[in-house]
């Protein structure tokens, strides 16, 4: 068991890379993604996710490649590809599913593949096992072996990183559990957690990200209410956030790849199973209705300062989350396209995102610089990004105009004493 493992990652994006660069100091791995440029830009020492400092990248042992016969002879396949809805936000397993056609091309006899992708309780043994064993003409749990350890880190967050988070494994048998332990115990110092069986370490990821989810939605109802009785949510939770159990969370738009997709999963697996899933699917719809609900704010605020259609909005921020590039699923397009809609003017910054990527996702064209933005009625501050959290009475003077609106979503100006000739609109 202790002879060194080969290992092949599967899908080098936001999880694939830092895991490939973490286990390469303890095993020889081989990172493999199917897009080409993507790989191009890792081999080029650069990752524009972040999540990897270039200098790390350029001196790691990670055989980075776009060739599946690299991945030959691997002892474990490690996959880490995405895992979205499709449009009627059910999951679309396509990327699984050619993944593991994929490995199963190559699979020899004996080999573990493990699934990271968030799934929803079943995937791994019943979708992805009957793919291995169709293009590998190889016999699951005898043949080859499967297990599961979800992932847990966060884009952008430098203290729970995937060397230092505690790893819940899962092996078809014990075999492979004692492996995958091995394997990953000596990835992390934060330990390993032995799951039941696969669908329960699958079911235990899904409603981690759903659980929050939930919470933020919690959160973002009662924002609602304290609205309209002229609280902010950010003065309640900051008294009610003295109380020993009082959970900590804030309101916001929920985006991204992960708390705004999950749940979509395990009401997947609730349907399947002859559930309704009620409070899941609520605060999804609650969530999802807060870009809509904070432009209908803004809005209102404007008109009532005077400044109808026309009037000229600066948004901050498109990243679905502060001090990442990450753009995928970001709910600040629904404040940009509901502001639209109204008839405003609306032009966007973000301080982190590609502006290609921007264009492509989205059709927004980003301001490349804040240097000589000057005049607008209204800054929207959607995204708290280092940048603009940094701000200060000098910033909003040189944006806006004498009587201008700002804006702030995510409370990040709480504490900053505007010039008393703005009016300041927050949750
Ligand atoms: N991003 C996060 O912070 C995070 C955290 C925990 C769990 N997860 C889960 O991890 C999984 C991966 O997420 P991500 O954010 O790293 O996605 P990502 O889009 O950043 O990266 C996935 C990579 O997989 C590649 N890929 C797609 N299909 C492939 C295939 N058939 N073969 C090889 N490569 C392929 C893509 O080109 C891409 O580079 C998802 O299931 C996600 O829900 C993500």
């Amino acid at each position: 068991m202790s002879e060194l493992k080969k290992i092949a990652v599967i899908g080098l994006g936001y999880v694939g890379l830092p895991l490939a660069i973490h286990l390469a100091r303890h095993y020889p791995v081989t990172g493999l993604d199917i897009d080409t440029n993507r790989v191009s830009e890792l081999l080029s020492g650069q990752d524009r996710t972040n999540e990897i400092d270039d200098s790390v990248l350029k001196s790691s042992s990670l055989e980075i490649t776009d060739q599946v016969t690299a991945i030959e002879n691997s002892d474990i396949y490690i996959v880490t590809v995405p895992t979205p809805v499709d449009v009627n936000k059910q999951p679309d397993l396509t990327a699984v599913r050619g993944a593991s056609r994929l490995v199963g091309g190559v699979l020899k006899k004996g080999a573990i593949v493990v699934y990271e992708s968030t799934v929803y309780p079943g995937v791994t043994e019943d979708v992805a096992g009957p793919e291995l064993e169709a293009a590998s003409g190889l016999i699951c749990g005898a043949d080859f072996f499967l297990g599961y350890s979800p992932e847990r880190i966060n884009p952008g967050d430098k203290q729970h990183t995937v060397d230092k988070i505690t790893k819940v494994v899962a092996g078809q048998n014990d075999q492979v559990t004692a492996v995958l332990s091995e394997v990953y115990g000596r990835l992390t110092s934060g330990g390993i957690f032995v799951a039941r069986d696969i669908r329960t370490a699958e079911a235990a990821k899904v409603i981690e990200n759903a659980q929050r989810d939930i919470n933020i939605a919690f959160i973002n109802e009662v924002a609602t209410i304290f609205q309209k009785m002229g609280l902010s949510v950010y003065d309640v939770l900051e008294a009610a956030g003295t109380k020993w159990n009082f959970l900590n969370f804030s309101p916001g738009l929920v985006g991204g790849h992960c708390i705004g997709v999950d749940p979509f999963y395990l009401a997947h697996s609730a349907t399947a199973n002859g559930h309704h899933p009620e409070i899941i699917l609520a605060g999804r719809r609650i969530n999802d209705g807060m870009g809509g609900y904070v432009a209908e704010c803004i809005a209102r605020e404007l008109t009532q300062l005077g400044k109808g259609a026309g009037a000229k909005i600066l948004v901050l921020g498109l990243t679905f989350k502060e001090n990442v590039p990450d753009l995928r699923n970001s709910r600040v397009i629904d404040i940009i396209q509901a502001l639209q809609g109204r008839g405003f003017s609306v032009k966007v910054h973000d301080a982190y995102a590609d502006r290609d990527e921007a264009e492509t996702l989205f059709g927004i064209s980003l301001r490349p610089s804040l240097e000589d933005a000057s005049g607008y009625d209204c800054l929207v501050g959607a995204v708290p990004h280092q940048a603009y959290a940094e701000f200060d009475p000098e910033s909003f003077a040189t944006l806006l105009t004498a009587d201008g609106l700002v804006a702030d979503v995510k409370g990040m100006w709480r504490s900053l004493k505007l010039p008393e000739n703005f009016a300041r609109w927050q949750l």
